[in-house]
């Protein structure tokens, strides 16, 4: 039967659903229960679902926890984390209640700018162009001034407006290169409304321009589109304490702080170790961005260019001792919002803004830098001591363990038994065998 379809987003879920199961499964029927074991009971939780996306079959359940005791600008947060990997909520808390006694997390927010570019092509004086764009500015600020008007009665809006010459990398292409404040918002329907505008002013004005040449008239638009790297809507996240305080599973504070540092310094020159450091730290980030509906996948790609800055990819997060203090911080680009979105319309979204006193923009900054840090000090904290694979493992044996299909009773006492071990895959499929009486993973499923 051929796969291709015609009019699909047309048809109904349950049309889709027949189209699908029959032309890509075994056993229709199974996948079928599966994925309308997956919908809401409530139609309208359903529907709102169904409606976030483009043929939406199914929803797909993330699980939603939390990592309490986060203490931030002297605040206390039970973080909300939505995240499919084992041991993360755990070591996020781990390393909130360890810092918690120690002074808790110190967010600043940096700057929230951000900001979007048309990019266009002119093939004409560059001069005269710089001359009539400054000349005409107030007519972008004009022409948008319906756009920007609820936003700027928020304390936001156009800040910058900039006539950019890239033609010593590319023949003919230039950019207006302009600055937003979005406040509460993520701005990327505002923004990109705005620079939409802007092309068509600057096409409109060049047109009825008498300085320019038919060839120099003819401007072309390439793209209007705001740009995901934020290095101007910054944030800083910092965690300090005498080294003395860092005594830790066992090891001396000297020895500790002597280790992480080696440790975020490897981060910090060797680019294959800075991409696994960073990607520890997105665990934190992307998990609270996604809780509370932000888009993660533009949280990921600023923060990478960021890391990237000097030339080289890097550590996200650096720390220092100074005067017997240790200081452990992390800078990243942190372009949220806290309304629009998704943030007013997903019931559980909404549910992790109020856990976290409904945050402003700029609150939510701090709290996700700090998320990273905690993830970033957990995970190194454990590498330099004890190896990742005992938290790692204690927090995967469920995984495992569901997947050979134990009972509850099975898996409190295959807990109980590897309490004080590292288990790897096979030491836990070995011991659960035993427990069951059999040889084999095959025995298992007879
Ligand atoms: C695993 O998801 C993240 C770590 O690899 C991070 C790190 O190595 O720093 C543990």
């Amino acid at each position: 039967m051929s796969k291709k379809v015609k009019g699909f987003s047309k048809m109904t879920k349950e049309a889709k659903i027949e189209w699908l199961t029959n032309n890509y499964f075994n056993n229709p029927d199974e996948a079928r229960e599966t994925l309308q074991k997956y919908w809401h009971k409530d139609p309208k939780t359903q529907q709102l679902h169904d409606e976030f996306i483009e043929n939406t079959l199914t929803n797909y359940f993330l699980p939603f926890g939390v990592a309490p005791n986060f203490k931030i600008n002297d605040k206390v947060y039970a973080m909300p984390m939505a995240i499919e990997e084992s041991s993360v909520v755990a070591a996020a808390a781990k390393a909130a209640s360890f810092w918690y006694d120690r002074g808790g997390f110190k967010s600043e927010v940096i700057s929230t700018k951000k900001v979007g570019h048309v990019h266009f092509a002119y093939y004409g004086d560059y001069n005269k162009l710089w001359e009539f764009f400054n000349s005409v500015k107030d007519r972008f600020y004009a022409d948008t001034a319906e756009i920007t008007k609820n936003m700027r009665k928020r304390g936001g809006g156009i800040e910058d407006l900039m006539l950019i010459n890239k033609t010593f990398e590319e023949p003919n292409y230039y950019q207006i290169k302009a600055t937003f404040e979005t406040v509460d918002s993520m701005g990327a329907n505002f923004i990109n409304t705005c620079l939409e505008q802007f092309a068509n002013t600057l096409q409109e004005a060049v047109k009825e321009s008498d300085i320019f040449t038919e060839k120099e008239k003819d401007i072309q638009i390439i793209m209007c589109i705001l740009s995901n790297y934020t290095p101007e809507c910054l944030v800083r996240s910092e965690v300090s304490c005498p080294v003395e305080f860092l005594e830790t599973d066992g090891v001396s504070a000297e020895e500790f702080v002597e280790k992480f540092e080696r440790a975020v310094h490897v981060a910090r020159i060797e680019p294959y170790r800075a991409t696994t450091h960073n990607k520890g730290i997105m665990n934190g980030i992307d998990a609270v961005v996604i809780a509370t509906g932000n888009d993660f996948r533009a949280i990921e790609a600023a923060c990478h260019t960021y890391a990237a800055r000097s030339g080289q990819y890097r550590s996200l997060t650096d720390c220092a001792v100074e005067d017997g203090i240790f200081k452990f911080w992390i800078e990243v680009p942190m372009a949220l919002g806290t309304v629009g979105g998704l943030t007013n319309l997903h019931p559980v979204v909404k549910l992790a803004h109020e856990l976290l006193d409904n945050p402003s923009a700029k609150e939510l900054m701090g709290i996700v830098a700090a998320s990273g840090l905690a993830q970033n000090f957990g995970a190194l904290r454990a590498l330099v001591t004890t190896g990742i694979q005992q938290g790692h493992m204690k927090m995967h044996l469920l995984n495992i363990l569901n997947k050979l299909e134990a009972t509850n009773e099975e898996k409190e006492e295959m807990k109980k038994f590897f309490k004080d071990k590292v288990p790897h895959y096979n030491m836990i499929v070995n011991k659960f065998c035993e427990m069951r009486g059999v040889s084999s993973v095959e025995e298992l499923k007879k």
